[in-house]
């Protein structure tokens, strides 16, 4: 049988990076416990418009549509904001979760014994967070037509849509209702049904979903700005939550910080199951490029670390060895194991980007 493949793409600022340690814990899986991967790298984001002349180019789309799984590191950066919309860096990742049809995006929120202290939240109030964002992805106002900057009379007027069919928010919350079965069996959907038509359907359809098909999860409602005051007034009271493509974003920020740092954060981005159950999948830090830090070493590889453990889980069925690599992940941190995005402690001095991979390794070497 040939191995599982991977597409690789690392990207831009500390993508590259954060991806180099990913590659060697691949590396590792392989050479220590039989898990081999077939592995080719592409460019995606502001590398790839400097070579293509476009943030993604078809041949890396094609390939992304045929392997197992993708592995992304972040794009963007101050380079390239002054580009033409259709070609700016984020293009080729929205183009990704679009054609792939990854429409439910994994944000979990853990927060690591060892890192309690680093929230901007007291810890009595973060320690033992384990909840879950499940965001749309592939729809609402990142999608919706009509869009653009056009005229109108003397000055222009800018629009987005925010556009949801039933199917849409059928199968999100489907994966939702999946997720919460798994974990604590309760689901928190988040909109504005105050204000918003699509959130009137939102809501309509995250109800008849439960009440079809998973009575016995428990399901209640929030509106979104509640559930942002909510997420760092008592972020314990959820579990899963479940919301739309923009509102997803901001709140799965607002989850990372409670963590520690947004360098802690994985996401798995996950489509229809194909023949064989498995999902299209695209792993990816929640972090962006980092253009204040990126070509330092100083970048959290963690993120992308714990989004390839992510991987292990959704994509290859691999959920033991998923838990080694975090296992080996939460010993470090339990060392004092710190990259400067997690200092506070008096008399620690951070490691580099490559430092954090190495205490991984031995970590993952002594689970042996
Ligand atoms: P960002 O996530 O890149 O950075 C926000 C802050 O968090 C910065 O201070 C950064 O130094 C810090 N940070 C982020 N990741 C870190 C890590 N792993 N270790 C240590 N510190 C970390 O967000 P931004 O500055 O708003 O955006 C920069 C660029 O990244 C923009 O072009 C944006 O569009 C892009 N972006 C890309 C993605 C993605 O590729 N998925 C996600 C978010 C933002
Ligand atoms: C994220 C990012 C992306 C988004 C950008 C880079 C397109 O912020 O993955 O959270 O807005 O979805
Ligand atoms: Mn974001």
């Amino acid at each position: 049988m040939s191995n599982p493949s991977l597409l690789i793409l690392p990207g831009d600022g500390i993508g590259p990076e954060v991806m180099t340690e990913v590659k060697r814990i691949i590396d590792w899986f392989g050479a220590k416990r039989d898990l081999a991967f077939d592995v080719e790298e592409d460019l995606v984001g502001g590398c790839a418009y400097d070579k293509h002349g476009t943030p993604l180019h078809d041949d890396t789309m094609a390939k992304a549509l045929q392997v197992d799984a993708v592995l992304l590191g972040a794009v963007g950066g101050p380079k390239y904001d002054n580009l033409d919309f259709s070609v700016k860096p984020e293009r080729g990742l929205l183009r990704l979760r679009k054609e792939m049809d990854l429409y439910s995006n994994l944000r979990p929120a853990q927060c690591f014994d060892a890192l309690a202290d680093f929230s901007s939240l007291k810890k009595d109030i973060v320690a033992g967070l384990d909840i879950m964002i499940v965001r749309e992805l592939t729809s609402g106002v990142y999608f919706g037509e009509p869009r653009g900057i056009f005229e109108e009379g003397n000055e222009r007027v800018g629009i987005n849509t925010q556009r949801y069919t039933e199917s849409e928010i059928d199968r999100v919350a489907r994966s939702a209702f999946e997720l919460a079965r798994r974990r604590n069996n309760k689901v928190c959907s988040m909109e504005k049904a105050n204000v918003m038509e699509s959130g009137i359907l939102w809501r309509e359809v995250v109800q008849k979903v439960r009440d079809t098909d998973y009575p016995d999860v428990e399901l209640t409602h929030m509106y979104a700005d509640n559930g942002a005051m909510q997420l760092v007034r008592a972020p314990k009271q959820f579990d899963v939550i479940v919301t739309d493509n923009l509102f997803g974003d901001i709140l799965s920020d607002c989850a990372a910080m409670l963590t520690g740092s947004l360098g802690m954060l994985p996401s798995a981005s996950l489509g229809a199951p194909n023949a064989d159950g498995r999902p299209k999948a695209l792993y990816e830090p929640v972090h962006g490029s980092a253009p204040d830090i990126a070509g330092q070493g100083k970048a959290n590889p963690i993120a992308c670390i714990l989004s390839f453990a992510m991987a292990l889980r959704y994509s290859f069925d691999q959920g033991d060895e998923a838990a080694r690599l975090e296992a080996a992940v939460e010993k470090v941190l339990a060392d004092g194991v710190r990259t400067a995005d997690l200092l506070g402690e008096e008399g620690v001095t951070p490691v580099s980007t490559t430092g954090m991979g190495d205490a991984i390794l031995a970590a993952l070497d002594a689970s042996l």
